[in-house]
């Protein structure tokens, strides 16, 4: 029998698959990777939705020779999305679920777990923390900070045995100082949610991986278009997809990406047992969404930086942050870490007063929390993102009581400044 009519195992089918998609550029393996030769379906162009729960088969002998089995684990769909993530990012593997917040608790959990159940109780009584107090696993994380992670470890981690510490990562030396035998994780997040502080990623990983720690790089305001942490040191990468990977708003996402095992540690221990899953709906929308990124982050870039330019003129803004200004105190890391700078931009006023008065001036400009997608969307970060955080807390995260986060649409730049403008002009 010649060699191309002898049957692939599918480890080789996917190994010649990546082996292609890796080789294509960017802009061709966003509409790709994942899809091309994929679907199984005959002829169509486009993946499946594979709305299904399980997998059933005419036997045990065939259910056993099978790899999918339930769709919390597995689904045909959600496996395009996997592959596609996985080469724009250039990692092993990926694993797709409900949301961000989902991708950020599976990804630190399984950094932080013990393998308890393979000891006997005698010992499992050494590991819990109060028994031990000097050896509470601690994480660190950035003194700005998506306010749904800073809670996430701040208020139930520290629940379940684990500290968190909060540094200006910004400050390497700071950083080295936090960091002791006890660090399990650094988690960055750039740039930061809302200030837009760009941290280091080599630096960090570098002086993490001293003490064998991990870092986690959360890539959601960039997106593998503009930045692509694991090449820089990352161990595990995480993206909120309802931002700009889906980019159209239209449904809820997020993703771990990283090396093989542990994300089939993630996939088959963590997702199996805690069951964040992704809907296979979402994940249709999602490589919809994925196949224009790049188009849509160039044109998110340009109008951002029209906007932001068009701010840091105008008398009445007391500040403008954007990475791309030469201004922001991050702006030649930003141009050495990514490819462009990003769609969001931050900026403040002078009073409260006027704060309150402008943002229900806008007219085109949507009020609403959540960003990167078509519409262009604003809010007043303190009264909206940090509604329940305590002053202590938000002075802690540097959130100022003057500063809008805003995330620019793919409108007419001319329109959103117009927008900006007549609101401005008023307060
Ligand atoms: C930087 C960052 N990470 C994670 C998340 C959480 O993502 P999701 O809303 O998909 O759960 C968000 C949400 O705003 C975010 O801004």
């Amino acid at each position: 029998m010649s060699d191309d009519k002898r049957k692939k195992t599918p480890d080789q089918k996917n190994k010649e698959l990546r082996e292609k998609w890796d080789k294509l550029h960017f802009d061709s393996q966003q509409g790709r990777a994942g899809e091309d030769p994929y679907p199984t379906a005959e002829g169509s162009l486009r993946t499946p939705l594979y709305a299904t729960k399980s997998y059933a088969y005419s036997s045990l002998t065939e259910f056993l020779k099978n790899h999918y089995i339930y769709s919390r684990t597995e689904n045909p769909t959600l496996y395009a999305l996997d592959q596609k993530l996985a080469t724009l990012h250039g990692g092993k593997n990926a694993v797709s679920v409900a949301s961000g917040m989902a991708a950020v608790h599976l990804a630190c959990s399984s950094i932080l777990q013990r393998r308890v159940e393979r000891l006997r109780p005698k010992k499992i009584r050494a590991l819990l923390p109060q028994t031990n107090p000097e050896n509470i696993p601690n994480v660190i994380i950035h003194n700005n900070q998506y306010t749904g992670v800073y809670r996430l470890l701040t208020k139930i981690y520290s629940q379940i045995g684990v500290m968190t510490k909060i540094v200006d990562m910004r400050d390497l030396k700071e950083l080295k100082n936090a960091i002791d035998e006890n660090t399990k994780l650094i988690f960055v997040e750039t740039p930061s949610n809302p200030n837009l502080d760009v941290l280091d990623i080599q630096g960090c990983a570098d002086l993490i991986h001293e003490v064998n720690g991990r870092c986690i790089v959360d890539n959601t305001f960039a997106s593998p278009a503009l930045q692509k942490p694991l090449s820089v040191g990352a161990d595990l990468v995480v993206e909120s997809l309802t931002k700009y990977v889906n980019g159209h708003g239209d449904t809820l996402g997020g993703a771990i990406i990283g090396p093989k095992n542990e994300l089939l540690n993630i996939r088959y221990f963590w997702l199996e047992t805690q069951g964040a899953v992704m809907h296979p709906f979402s994940a249709w929308l999602i490589l919809r969404g994925c196949r224009t990124l790049s188009m849509r982050m160039e044109r998110h870039c340009s109008n951002a930086m029209k906007a932001a330019k068009f701010l840091d003129s105008h008398p009445k803004v007391a500040k403008v942050i954007y990475p791309g200004l030469e201004s922001h105190p991050d702006h030649t890391l930003a141009k050495k870490q990514m490819t462009d700078f990003g769609g969001m931009i931050g900026f403040e006023l002078e009073t409260i007063e006027e704060c309150y008065k402008f943002i229900d001036l806008l007219k085109l400009i949507k009020v609403g929390v959540s960003l990167g997608d078509t519409t262009s969307l604003i809010e007043y970060t303190s009264v909206m993102t940090g509604f329940d955080l305590a002053s202590w807390e938000k002075r802690r995260m540097n959130m100022s009581d003057t500063h809008f986060r805003f995330s620019i649409g793919l409108e007419d730049p001319n329109d959103i400044i117009k927008d900006l403008e007549q609101a401005l002009k008023q307060i």
